[in-house]
């Protein structure tokens, strides 16, 4: 069992996560959610939303930032070329930030962390440099600490996020294709030595193979693991 301490984790599917907090706060994470075709009617239906958190600007990260931003007025946090590609769209209130940072958002702490991936942004014709893609690590109120890794590869310092900030659940993509699969998962659940996990950015489109089963069966060793494979729609906490 995952002790939230109140704090309400929803997977809208793919790499979206909707985060409530005990006294009411919305935190949505790479906000796709019209455009998502796995996410749920109802779940799709948001009436708040103060902090959004863009791990890179590819359009099934992106999709829905600009309308979500001009609709609810959030705080819009992402590495510092996305947050100027998103204030030309006229996003008002960005942050944009560099891997390595913390900054108090709200009643949340965030800070940004290394992901292995690209970031172009298509805006029409043109591709625009978005900066490089992230994760984020989030303190949230009883002190809860989750790490959404965004699209990545495996990578060794993924120890280093572990051993920094220790992080209680991680957000992990396994559809293979463009992250990594379970094979990579299972190995980088071994680097974060982290005892929750949310399967991510898998079942979506065709391609994206990987499953929570495999991942189940690759990790099967590591003794009080639990994999949470949400339906999108199901919430922990
Ligand atoms: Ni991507
Ligand atoms: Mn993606």
């Amino acid at each position: 069992m995952l002790e939230t301490h109140g704090n309400k984790l929803t997977w809208l599917g793919h790499a979206t996560f909707k985060i409530t907090t005990p006294s009411g706060k919305v935190i949505v994470v790479d906000p796709w959610v019209d455009g998502n075709p796995v996410c749920p009617k109802v779940a799709k239906k948001l009436t708040r939303v103060d902090t959004v958190l863009i791990t890179h600007g590819h359009g099934d990260h992106i999709g829905d930032a600009v309308k979500i931003a001009k609709q609810f007025k959030p705080q819009v946090i992402s590495i510092y070329e996305t947050s100027l590609w998103l204030a030309s769209k006229g996003v008002k209130n960005t942050t944009g930030m560099g891997k390595g940072g913390t900054i108090k958002a709200g009643e949340i702490e965030v800070t940004m962390v290394n992901a292995l991936h690209s970031n172009g942004i298509e805006d029409g014709k043109k591709m625009v440099y978005g900066g490089e893609p992230c994760g984020y690590i989030v303190r949230l109120p009883g002190g809860l600490r989750i790490y959404h890794a965004g699209d990545t590869a495996v990578f060794g310092d993924m120890k280093l996020i572990a051993e920094l900030y220790e992080p209680e659940v991680a957000m992990l993509p396994i559809g293979d294709y463009y992250t990594m699969g379970p094979r990579e998962a299972a190995m980088a659940i071994r680097l974060l030595n982290v005892k929750h996990v949310v399967p991510m950015h898998y079942g979506t489109f065709p391609v994206l193979t990987g499953t929570p089963e495999e991942l189940k069966k690759l990790t099967r060793d590591i003794s009080g693991l639990e994999i949470h494979a949400l339906k999108p729609g199901e919430s922990i906490g």
